[in-house]
This record gives structure tokens, sequence and C-alpha cells, in this order.
């Protein structure tokens, strides 16, 4: 019995047993009343789009942050069949779908429901219901056709949203944009509680995230925001992660902490389902492997034939940084090449080698106008001299793990790319920089353009010591550490602009918005006009 059908039949027996609402039918009609609290407050999310369909998530949770772990949400019962409705139209007035969805009891009672035989290349507006209760309305989309000629497309880009640092205005002003589609790149929530620095609000629970319930009432706590759960209403995601969604700079089945792999790896997998459970991710993409859950994240959407996403996966397959010290050196660490030859060793890898071989393959068949790289952590060279006048690298993000990244960008020069565009987060500080074939040589030719957006509230690096290392590092054209925000990119044909937006102060509830920086890439040409 495969895993789907197992589901609906656990799904149907759950109806008979339900000691709570009784969901039945269609749509939501005729059903008990919900007595306590909204088992939508965790909003919606659309996500992994086709062209002819994409995945609706909600997760219900009438007591979202219920400490008891019996009782994720506040439910313990089984699997709960609700409705939804998805219309062509904002207020749901031309329905084209009904139907029924499993909130899934082993998974904290959220819905992955997957929609197929829509139209494509076009937008679309559903809710979930259940007896007396409704979600909010949220929008979805269909890629376009495959190959489809696309003129445009508007999305935007988000990392590294700290709930302790500050309010997420950066999302509220996002969400007002109505982007066409905004890609979280990591970073989504943060594990640990904030000691040394301060916050404006507490992660509800005062513990580090290591377990399962406290993984779910980490992301139950980051879906109540208004301003997040707007902008999951507003826009369909596409989304990767990076390493605070389990632990600081863990990759792979490494700790920073040194912590046994086969210890760590326990914890892995009840971060890796919290994150699954939470995002409108295809069930299939979650399996179980012989080291607990695993989540096959890479994917590439394409918008017809104006862009390709290639959406990485920086932290499950990769090799672990290199020259790792204990007690207090297994993660990032800055280390130069004559210290740690490692960073040079070509055996290591950032993506792992099936990762690495599908994206490169995945290039060589790519018509697609734009091919962009959503990943993140910074991928351009960044040298940092130090006091002694040597040169090091931070062992955690690219410069870490240097063969690989000129195996990728050699590839993307040798295979021709089309306007390669690399987007990435994870250093909370907006940069734009030209990928050079050679970072060695200066005038060695740019083949890709790399656009880094801030944090959403994370604490930048110290932004006068960075410009100290600016005359090391010609290629990168732009560097700012004192802003939070996010990037808004309109794409066309002709031209991909990107707007790095920050916000006034992530300390005050209404912040407002400015813009920092246009950067305008033409087709064609790679690298950053200014
Ligand atoms: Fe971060």
């Amino acid at each position: 019995m495969d895993r789907r059908t197992f589901l609906h039949l656990t799904g149907t027996t759950a109806l008979v047993t339900l000691a709570a609402p009784a969901l039945v039918g269609c749509a939501g009609a005729d059903r008990p009343a919900w007595t306590k609290g909204d088992p939508f407050a965790l909003g919606v999310a659309a996500g992994d789009p086709t062209p002819d369909g994409f995945v609706l998530w909600t997760r219900l949770a009438p007591d979202p942050l219920s400490a008891d772990p019996a009782t994720p949400g506040g439910l313990s019962v089984g699997n709960i069949g609700i409705g939804y409705e998805i219309a062509t139209d904002p207020a749901l007035r031309d329905i084209v779908r009904r139907g029924s969805a499993i909130a899934e009891a082993a998974h904290a009672h959220s819905v992955h429901l997957e929609v197929s035989g829509l139209a494509p290349g076009r937008p679309y507006w559903y809710r979930f219901t259940s007896g007396n209760a409704q979600s909010r309305i949220g929008r979805a989309m269909t890629l376009p056709a495959l190959g489809a000629r696309v003129d445009k497309l508007r999305f935007a880009f988000v990392s590294c949203a700290n709930y302790e640092i500050g309010y997420f205005s950066a999302y509220r002003h996002l969400a007002d944009e109505q982007p066409d589609l905004v890609l979280f790149l990591g970073d989504y929530i943060y594990e640990y509680m904030e000691r040394r620095r301060p916050t404006v609000r507490m992660h509800s629970d005062g513990v580090e995230a290591t377990t399962l319930p406290t993984y779910r009432n980490r992301y139950a706590q980051y879906r109540l925001d208004p301003d997040l759960q707007r902008l999951h209403a507003v826009a369909p995601m596409l989304v990767t992660w990076d390493d605070h969604e389990v632990d600081n700079d863990y990759v792979g089945e490494w700790s920073m902490r040194f912590i046994d792999p086969a210890v760590f790896l326990k914890r892995r997998a009840v971060a890796y389902q919290a994150f699954y459970e939470h995002m409108p991710l295809r069930p299939d993409r979650y399996r179980s492997g012989p080291t607990g859950p695993a989540i096959r994240l890479h994917d590439r959407f394409a918008f017809g034939d104006l862009v390709e996403f290639a959406v990485l996966d920086p932290r499950q397959y990769r090799s672990r940084q290199a020259c790792p010290i204990p007690p207090n050196r297994g993660g990032g660490h800055l280390e130069t090449i004559a210290s740690c030859p490692e960073l040079i060793e070509p055996a290591r890898s950032f993506l792992g080698a099936a990762q690495e071989g599908w994206l490169m393959d995945g290039f060589t068949r790519s018509p697609a106008r734009w091919n962009v790289i959503a990943q993140s952590t910074l991928m351009a060279q960044w040298r940092q001299r130090m006091e002694n006048k040597e040169i090091s690298f931070w062992t955690e993000d690219w410069n870490g793990y240097e063969p690989s990244r000129t195996r990728l960008l050699h590839h993307l020069h040798d295979a021709r790319v089309t306007n390669p565009v690399v987007i990435g987060g994870d250093i909370h500080s907006f940069w734009a920089n030209d990928l050079k074939l050679d970072f060695n040589d200066p005038k060695s030719p740019t083949i890709a353009t790399e656009f880094v957006g801030s944090s959403i509230t994370s604490f930048g690096p110290p932004h006068e010591q960075f410009l100290t290392y600016l005359p090391d590092n010609p290629h990168v054209r732009f560097f700012e550490a004192r802003h939070r925000g996010y990037v808004a990119v309109d794409l066309t044909r002709q031209s991909m602009t990107t707007q790095f937006r920050n916000v006034s102060d992530v300390r005050l509830l209404d912040a407002g918005i400015s813009t920092l920086k246009n950067f305008t890439v033409e087709h064609g040409r790679a690298g950053v006009q200014i």
C-alpha cells in the first residue's frame, strides 16, 4: 500500500472514531462546531507549483502553542477530514474545485493537499473549511505551460527571521507589494533562545528547540505572527532551508558542537519532520531514510520560457566544514589555505555529488532566458585580511568549499547557461557581486551575478570591519550590513531589476520601508551594473 492510499484509508477511519469534530463530505458543510479556539489559527500557504496545480497547506491547531506533547496544537484525535474550495477570483465567487483533504494526526494535523487539473499560468484563490470554521483566503498560482512565452514575473526573496530580535515588518511590506512569488531562503525559524543581544519578544517556550514538540511550537509561534501569516496568504512560496531550521552551523550529520552523529541525527530527524509539517511541500518529498526522515528539497521550477529557478539544499548533503577543531570550532570559523589545506580539497562538496550533478545537468537542458540559483549562503569569494596580513576564508559558506564553487561556475561558463543569477541569504547583509570565472584574477570574466538579501530581523555582521575587506574583493560591488529587509525583483525578457528594500527599525511594530538600492542586470550581460 503506498503512503497516500494509506492516508486516505486512515483518514476515512478517523471520521468514525473522532471525539472532536467529525467531518464528512465536502467544503465543511453540516459539521459540528469547533467550540474552543480557531482551528485555522496558523493560516494557510501555497507552494510546489506545477503547470496544472500546486500544494495547499494548513495545520489544524485550535491551541497552537499547546505545551503538552501528546496534544500538538491542542488536538488529541486521529486524522481529520476537512473541506477546501478553490476559485478563480479573490472573493471565491467562481469556485472551480471543492473537495476534502486530510489533516494528518501523525504530522500534527497538517494538510499537504496536492491539487492538479487546473489551468496553467494563472492565480487561484483557496480556503479550507471545517465545521463552523473557515480559514483565511490564500492565493496560489499554477506555473505557465512548459515553454510558454512569459514576459514578466515579480518575485522576492527573504531569509533569516529571528522572532526574538524584532517584528516582521519586512514581511508585512512585502505582502503589500503583492509579489507573484516569494522565495524563502533559510532561517525561517531560529531554534535557539537569544541570550546575548537585545530582544523585543520571546520564543514562547523559553527553551532551545531540540524535540518534536518544541520545533512544532516554534513554527506555530512564527506562523501566528500576523505579518508572516499575511505574506503566505498573499503569495505562494518556494522554500529551502539553512541551518537554524535544525541547529546553528550543522551540515549533514555533523553538529558544530561535536555531538555524536548518531545522537545528532535524532534531533535532525524531528527538526526535518517539523519543517515538513509547516511547509506546502508535496508528501513524496518527505521520505524515511536510514538516518531518519530525509526531505528532497532541491527542485526546479520553470516559469515558461522566462526563468527557471533551481532551488538548492545547502545543508543535507554537504561535506563537513573544513578543519573542525574541538570543542568550539566545528562550524563556521576563519582559516587560511596554509592553515587548512582542506579548504581546497576537491573531494569536498557544498551540495553533495548527487545534487551537484543534478544541478549541472538541469542547466544544460534549461531553455529559460534567466536561470536563477536560489540557495542560502554567500557564493562570491570573500577574502578577509587578518592582522598578520594573511587572507582568511569563512569555512561555513561557499568560501569553505572553493573547488565546489569553481566546478559550478565553470559549468555555467562552459555550458553557456543563459543569464545565471545566484540569490542567497544567511549573512544578514545586502550584497551585489560579480561571480568570476577565477576570483584570483580580477580580469577574469564575470559569468554570473549574485544578490544576497539581508535578514528579516537578524543582526548583521560588523559593517565597518567588513568595509575594510572590500579592497581585497573588487568583485563585491555593493555591501551593506546595517539594514534589515528583503529583495524585490522585477524580471522581464530584457532585464532583471532588484530592489534592496529595508525597514526602518525591527524593534518597531509599525516600522516603515524604503529602498536602499536598485540594480539592473541586462539580458546577455553578466554582472552588476551600477
Ligand atoms: Fe540567519
